[in-house]
């Protein structure tokens, strides 16, 4: 339930949460093709629970200090209420966890793993570094709970990240705020990678076909949309890292794939999304796919680094 009493801190502005929400819905309404989901905006939670025809219900919640999705099983519920007569509590709720991200991968760089497939297609060579790493410029084009936009900050890159599901975007941006309140104690090395990251909303194949007519393009691109739901890398592969809440994720992205659910169209669009990638990149494209999932572009495939689950495949442009 929202409680209208609390202040958010946004950079230098103080919100009410209902100006918070406003302030996130008309930052996303400037992409004008894609609608804010305004079901589980603003509402309470149990007034809209009953009237709603889904099996499901998501909502936002505010709660120690930050934005938490919550995800609601009705029939689940119902069964858990006619059995024990309890008021519905045991919601499942998820937030993006940035400092978690942070710590545990800037720790994992002390000590890495050099057959990590991720590290091999990413990490970035020290003569590379001696030059101008501050320009080692990334668009992680799906960046969905910024798990690999973390690992590929602590990397030293650059990463400009695009999320097009308003649901996971909302999500982002408050997890960056969090993050910024957070670290504002902690070690400057920190805080510092956040000044390398810029989330930026809506579907990342009209930023790439806008930077066609631009001077600046970026050094890599990098695609995990995760169409093909057998690949199930997100379960698989997040195991170990501190966003776990892998269910509500999944439903999330369920939810935000719904308008295009044809197989067919998937496919099509993560090809556009590879050719545009293609294009525009000036170093490399990398792909993240299940491991028995067929390449994006068989042709254009330079090498591939296979892990458990998870294959990275890398286009390169200069050879
Ligand atoms: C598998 S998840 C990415 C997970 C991410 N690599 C991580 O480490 O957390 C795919 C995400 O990309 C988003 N997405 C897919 N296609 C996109 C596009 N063309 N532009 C922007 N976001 C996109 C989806 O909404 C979803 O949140």
């Amino acid at each position: 339930m929202v409680a209208e009493t609390k202040k958010i801190v946004y950079g230098e502005n103080l919100f009410s949460l209902q100006e918070y929400y406003q302030f996130l819905i008309n930052k996303w309404s400037n992409i004008p093709h894609i609608a804010f989901p305004e079901f589980c905006l603003n509402q309470s939670a149990e007034d809209n629970i009953d009237n709603n025809n889904n099996d499901t219900f998501i909502f936002y919640d505010w709660e120690s200090g930050r934005l938490k999705l919550s995800y609601l099983d009705k029939i689940r519920e119902k069964k858990s209420r006619e059995l024990k007569r309890k008021k519905i509590t045991d919601r499942k709720s998820y937030y993006i966890d940035l400092v978690s991200s942070i710590k545990y991968w800037t720790k994992t760089l002390k000590n890495p793993s050099r057959t990590d497939p991720f590290y091999r297609a990413f990490h970035i060579k020290q003569d590379l570094k001696n030059m101008n790493i501050k320009d080692y410029w990334l668009i992680d084009a799906t960046c969905g709970a910024a798990e690999d936009s973390i690992r590929l900050l602590t990397y030293g890159y650059t990463v400009w990240a695009f999320e097009r599901s308003p649901l996971i975007w909302i999500l982002l941006e408050d997890s960056i705020r969090t993050a910024r309140l957070e670290l504002s104690e902690s070690s400057s090395e920190e805080i510092k990678l956040l000044d390398r990251f810029v989330l930026l909303p809506g579907d990342c194949r009209l930023f790439l076909e806008s930077l066609g007519v631009t001077k600046k393009l970026p050094d890599v691109v990098y695609l995990d949309p995760m169409y093909n739901s057998s690949s199930n890398s997100i379960v698989v592969e997040r195991k170990a890292s501190p966003n776990k809440n892998m269910q509500v994720f999944n439903i999330l992205l369920e939810k935000s794939e719904e308008e295009s659910e044809k197989e067919s169209e998937k496919e099509s669009e993560e090809i556009s999304l590879f050719d545009i990638s293609y294009m525009v990149a000036t170093d490399k494209v990398v792909v993240k796919r299940g491991k028995h999932i067929k390449k994006i572009n068989e042709k254009r495939s330079s090498f591939s680094y296979v892990g458990k689950s998870t294959r990275f495949d890398v286009y390169k442009k200069i050879v």
